[in-house]
């Protein structure tokens, strides 16, 4: 542990997926780091509460429902179907404990200094940091990075009682499949968490607010995925506003804006989350902010000199593959005045199944800014790979410029399509047209097919549909 007097190039306040790796880069790059974090596991919501242990659920959940209905066409079935939900929680922290034994692992061998407790920043150059330990000290440093994340948004009327009406936190640890699951938010958290409490068994209700799912998605593949969700079973109460929640011992009443009231026995709100930035300091040093996310430049540059920020605490997709790409970008400008995050190719999953994946431009957003589009859709249906492993239901959209051909938008819904995005992000970060997509060889039988299908589809020349 260093010292009153310590000095780093580099101090990062957050340990979350734009944290450790902004560490990791900047001590690749010569820079002494401290990297501080209040909690004792580092990798942050994501890996603690967030994409980690829900992907747990979401693989757990999947193999139980499979074993139970899933199966029976392939002419495997079983009797005696047990679920020790228990255990399975047990495998998710497993799966936790060795990504976060990992991290740790990195910031050692990267030479980083991690101290454990709350930072607060004093003035530009100095945090004083609050340790677990009860102990606190102050660091000096000639940059900071805030990498403090976010937190899940409030709801006006809903007061989370950490036990029936909760947050994806507790939507992750339920002692017992609830037997009624109330989600309000149709969004990437609600419809995850409510896959999983489907098939181990839940009747689930999703709220929302708006007159579609996944709001950002492409449209199309929203109504198409609202529609395959439907059939496993989720049952959805579009425009409806959710007022209300209470709960006591037996069950919870969730109240709604001109509709009868909604009994139930758990509640997870999931309405979107907001930057955390409680205790930093940022009114004192003058750090600007709109809308609760800090402002920065395109040198992730605060309003203050020497304070950058990165990640869910500043404007753009709250994911932890942007706070990631943010990181790295933020400090190599530091070390060499270059760095670059392309915020038009992030790619968004939704890890349902089947998956909803998407980078670039959505049908809307193309039509809203009057570009002229081709559009090329093929369906999973007519994939030899996807009917042979029981994955019929999706379908790949590709959006083409309709003069340049330049791919602006790819869209899928189908088994793994948060694996098939990849080759659409890596194409459009090239640059590329649906006739390369088209023009590249791939693999028989892939579902990769798909993608070369739909680009040909563009220009009206899929072979297979
Ligand atoms: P979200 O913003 O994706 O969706 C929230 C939904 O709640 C919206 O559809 C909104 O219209 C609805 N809503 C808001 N107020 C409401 C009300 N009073 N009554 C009914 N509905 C209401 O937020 P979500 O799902 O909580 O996710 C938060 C963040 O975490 C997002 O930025 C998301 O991208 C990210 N995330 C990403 C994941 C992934 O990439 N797979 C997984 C989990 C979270």
């Amino acid at each position: 542990m260093a010292d009153k007097s310590t000095k780093h190039d580099l101090v990062i306040i957050g340990a979350g997926p734009g944290g450790y790796v902004a560490a990791i880069r900047a001590s690749q790059l010569g820079m002494n780091v401290g990297l501080i974090e209040k909690e004792p596991v580092m990798g942050g919501t994501c890996l603690r509460v967030g994409c980690i242990p829900s992907k747990a659920l979401l693989e757990s959940s999947e193999l139980y429902w499979k074993a139970g209905k899933g199966l029976e066409k392939h002419g495997v079935s079983f009797e005696g179907l047990q679920l020790d939900l228990e255990k399975m929680m047990d495998r998710k922290r497993g799966v936790v404990q060795t990504l976060a034994k990992g991290i740790e692992g990195l910031i050692r061998k990267n030479k980083i200094t991690r101290y454990e407790g709350t930072g607060k920043i004093l003035a530009p150059g100095k945090v004083e940091i609050s340790l677990n330990d009860g102990k606190s000290e102050e660091v000096q440093a000639d940059r900071i990075i805030i990498a403090t994340g976010s937190t899940p948004t409030r709801l006006p009327g809903i007061e989370p009682d950490g036990d029936r009406i909760g947050t994806s936190t507790e939507a992750l640890e339920y002692d017992k499949v609830p037997e009624h699951l109330v989600l309000i938010g149709a969004g990437a958290i609600g419809l995850e968490l409510g896959s999983v409490w489907n098939r181990l068994g839940a009747k689930v209700t999703v709220l929302e607010y708006l007159d579609r799912i996944l709001p950002g998605m492409d449209a199309e593949l929203a109504r198409l995925a609202m529609r395959i969700f439907q059939n496993q079973g989720l049952e959805f109460h579009l425009n409806t506003k959710v007022v209300g929640a209470s709960a006591n011992k037996k069950g919870c009443r969730v109240e709604l804006a001109g509709a009868d009231p909604i009994e139930c026995d758990r509640v997870l709100v999931a309405v979107g989350r907001v930057p955390f930035t409680d205790g930093l300091g940022l009114e004192d040093v003058g750090i600007r902010t709109e809308k609760g996310r800090i402002l920065v430049d395109e040198d992730f540059r605060t309003s203050v000199d020497g304070i950058y920020a990165i990640g869910d605490v500043i404007p753009g997709p709250m994911l932890a593959h942007k706070a990631e790409e943010d990181g790295v970008a933020c400090v190599e400008k530091m070390a060499s005045g270059y760095g670059h995050v392309d915020y038009g190719l992030v790619p968004a999953i939704v890890y349902t199944s089947p998956e909803v994946a998407s980078v670039g431009k959505t049908q809307e957003q193309l039509e809203d800014e009057d570009i002229p589009f081709r559009k090329g859709i093929f369906p999973f249906a007519a994939n030899g790979r996807a009917l042979a492993g029981d994955h019929a239901d999706g379908r790949v959209k590709i959006l083409a410029h309709a003069e340049t051909d330049r791919v602006l938008g790819v869209h899928i819904i189908g088994h793994a399509a948060g694996e098939l995005i990849a080759e659409a992000a890596a194409a459009m970060t090239f640059g590329a047209s649906s006739e390369d997509i088209a023009r590249t060889c791939h693999a028989h039988p892939t579902l990769a097919e798909t993608l070369k299908e739909a680009a040909l589809a563009v220009d009206k020349r899929a072979i297979h549909s």
